[in-house]
């Protein structure tokens, strides 16, 4: 007798936010293809009626595509009724829209520059831990993670908005894991924290090493001890566990992402 393979998020429905690319891209493929609805939500909305028309191509009525600034409070707002209303409601919320903003050291940093970073980078995931958290309670094991990045944990020169921002998704995200525990909502709420992974975050060092990528990855594996930088999957695996039943015993916590970077 054929025995029936469930997915790992079979019947979970995950809101994934910068997903037109990179990261979130191989994010909504793999819950996708585990089970899970994706809404797919991007300031490119080309890219992800793209991306989600792909996915339901392999997966038929898995996907589903919206405009969301996550700056904008009225977007989240909006963004958040339409993809209940689509899915059926709401359990994962993803975090991963962000920007690297400018490569400037502090004295020649500029307050919009500063602002900016930090509008994308940790005001969004205010906004959008506040505005998901009713749906995740209601769906009855919800799972919030936030992609931060090593530049949480470890700081390096010329990335002081980057790092800041990092950081307090590192910090805000152990917060709202205890007031969902203390409030006994089942709702649990990561951090992600990768090093350099290929994707278009990436490009300003290509353009440094004059447009050669295998030579800007190379000078990026440098102070990797795996020797190599990250492929999508490897955050979307981590991402995948995340999401699920599997890690119901998980709040709170950060998981590096770095081929050893951070254990030297
Ligand atoms: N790739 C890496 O090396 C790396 C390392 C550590 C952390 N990260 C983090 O991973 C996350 C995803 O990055 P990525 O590498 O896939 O980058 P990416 O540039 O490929 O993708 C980011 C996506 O976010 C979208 N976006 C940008 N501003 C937005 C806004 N205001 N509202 C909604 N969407 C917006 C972009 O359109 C893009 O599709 C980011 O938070 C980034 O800081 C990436």
């Amino acid at each position: 007798m054929a025995v029936e393979r469930k997915g790992r998020a079979e019947g979970k429905a995950a809101l994934i936010t910068g997903a037109a690319g990179g990261l979130g891209a191989a994010m909504a493929w793999m819950l996708a293809r585990e089970g899970s609805k994706v809404a797919l939500t991007d300031v490119n909305l080309d890219g992800v009626e793209l991306l989600a028309e792909t996915i339901n191509g392999e997966v038929p009525g898995a996907a589903f595509a919206y405009a969301h600034d996550v700056a904008d409070e009225a977007d989240w707002v909006s963004v958040i009724e339409r993809a209940v209303a689509d899915m059926g409601g709401l359990s994962i919320l993803i975090n991963n829209a962000g920007i690297g903003g400018a490569f400037v050291w502090s004295e020649q940093d500029t307050l919009e520059n500063w602002r900016k970073v930090q509008a994308v980078n940790i005001e969004s995931i205010m906004l959008g831990c506040k505005h998901a958290m009713p749906h995740l309670r209601e769906s009855g094991a919800g799972s919030i993670v936030n992609i931060s990045s090593v530049a949480g944990l470890a700081a390096a020169p010329g990335m002081g908005a980057y790092n800041a921002t990092k950081a307090a998704v590192w910090m805000y995200t152990k917060t709202i894991a205890l007031e969902a525990a203390k409030a006994d909502w089942n709702v649990r709420c990561n951090s992600v924290h990768p090093v350099f992974i290929k994707t278009p975050i990436l490009d300003p060092f290509v353009a440094m090493a004059g447009g050669d990528e295998g030579k800007a990855h190379e000078r990026l594996a440098r102070g990797i001890p795996l020797k190599r930088i990250g492929e999508p999957d490897d955050v979307a695996y981590c991402v995948l566990y995340l999401a699920s039943d599997e890690s119901k015993f998980v709040t709170g916590s950060e998981f590096k992402i770095d081929g050893g970077m951070l254990a030297q």
